[in-house]
């Protein structure tokens, strides 16, 4: 049997897997039932399964007929903290935490190319690894992943994932050669003032003009310091500070996000940074402490990924089920960790449908995925697969 066929056989199973996954969703690193549920899910395969250290997260191991590559193909499997409003029959029963992001979906589509692959595993070389990885939402997930040796024994040497997109139909997959999604990374100003009495300004520093000069001046971070071919955000979401109208402030937190495509550019803003904050809070006699929070770098794809992507669903989908994305996502995804050490590459899986509900942004209370994009998603990761491991 071909790969269509057994996705056809299987989809309304995986359907099921699909709807039970949604109604227990568990937070980042909570996954115990999640992960153990998956493990039944696949104990009767010829997978080899380990279960992670912590009981949350598991890798599968599928070796075919001979000697070969490793591809990793990887599933985020955590919820988020969201109370769901989609009134669907397999809503979510743990109250406060929802399948908002599509994990649910991820999850069931490798465990459904993971039966396909076990049953067509005389048709390819090498080595794949199935990665059900917890706390993406987190940030947490991938490294504590690669602790657990996931690169290792046997060494991948590429790896793969999707995500949900719903921008894009359900039916259809959505790529791009480079960029696809942004570093995201966390900053917290602190303006140190000396505080006094509100009537008598000249007799100490006040960190409230300070920090509002910083603000302005962060603006051109973006506008006069980068170039213009590289893209940038720098949004300042929060600012705080003193405690009385007739004080002056001794302390104001300015801090936000920086999101870019490169991590030379947020090395470069991160320093840019600094040099205004303390520098405008000397000038008037304060200080100012920059803490950065670097978080994922962004994820960047492999061409030859790309490019083999694309044949495979031109060929099993049709070339009206590609579309090639012109813009990345300036969201974070804690792929871009193993990508720190291996190729590989991000796509997205359309879930877009008339409905609105399905035309929401990913972490949308009432977001509703459309489930044809599951049986989409197993024939694209495991032609992939199969084309890769026999190139
Ligand atoms: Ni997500």
């Amino acid at each position: 049997m071909d790969i269509k066929s057994i996705t056809m056989e299987i989809e309304e199973k995986v359907i099921e897997i699909r709807r039970h996954l949604h109604s227990n969703p568990e937070l980042s690193l909570q996954e115990y039932n999640t992960t153990e549920y998956i493990y039944n899910m696949l104990k009767d395969t010829n997978i080899e399964l380990q279960k992670c250290s912590s009981g949350t997260g598991i890798i599968g191991i599928l070796n075919g007929r001979g000697k070969g590559p490793t591809l990793g193909i990887r599933a985020d499997i955590d919820a988020l903290p969201i109370v769901e409003e989609t009134e669907l029959s397999f809503a979510s029963k743990n109250q406060g935490v929802m399948h908002a992001c599509g994990h649910d979906v991820h999850t069931s589509v490798l465990i459904g190319t993971a039966i396909v692959l076990d049953r067509l595993k005389d048709s390819f070389n090498g080595t794949i690894k199935f990665i059900f990885q917890p706390a993406e939402e987190t940030m947490q997930g991938a490294k504590y992943m690669i602790d657990e040796g996931v690169l290792k024994n046997p060494d991948l040497d590429h790896i793969i994932c999707l995500h949900t997109w719903p921008f894009t139909d359900a039916g259809k997959i959505g790529v791009r050669h480079g960029a696809i999604m942004a570093s995201a990374n966390r900053f917290e100003i602190e303006v140190y003032g000396t505080g006094g009495h509100a009537a008598h300004p000249h007799k100490s520093v006040d960190a409230i003009p300070i920090a509002a000069q910083i603000v302005s001046s962060l603006q051109q971070i973006v506008s006069r310091k980068l170039s213009p071919i590289d893209s940038a955000v720098l949004t300042i979401g929060q600012i705080h500070g003193g405690t009385a109208d007739n004080i002056i402030a001794k302390k104001v937190t300015i801090s936000g996000t920086v999101r870019t495509l490169k991590t030379e550019v947020s090395e470069n803003i991160k320093q840019s940074m600094e040099e205004i904050s303390q520098n405008i809070a000397k000038a008037f006699n304060g200080d100012a402490k920059v803490n950065y929070y670097p978080g994922s770098p962004p994820v960047i794809n492999d061409k030859q990924m790309v490019d083999l992507l694309a044949e495979v669903v031109t060929e099993n989908l049709g070339e009206s089920c590609l579309e090639y994305l012109e813009e990345p996502s300036l969201g974070g995804e804690d792929f871009a960790f193993y990508l720190q050490h291996v190729n590989g590459m991000l796509f997205r899986l359309g879930t877009r449908n008339e409905l609105e509900a399905s035309q929401r942004g990913l972490h949308n209370p009432g977001i509703i995925f459309d489930e044809k994009a599951i049986s989409t998603g197993i024939i694209t990761m495991s032609s992939f697969a199969v084309r890769y491991l026999n190139r």
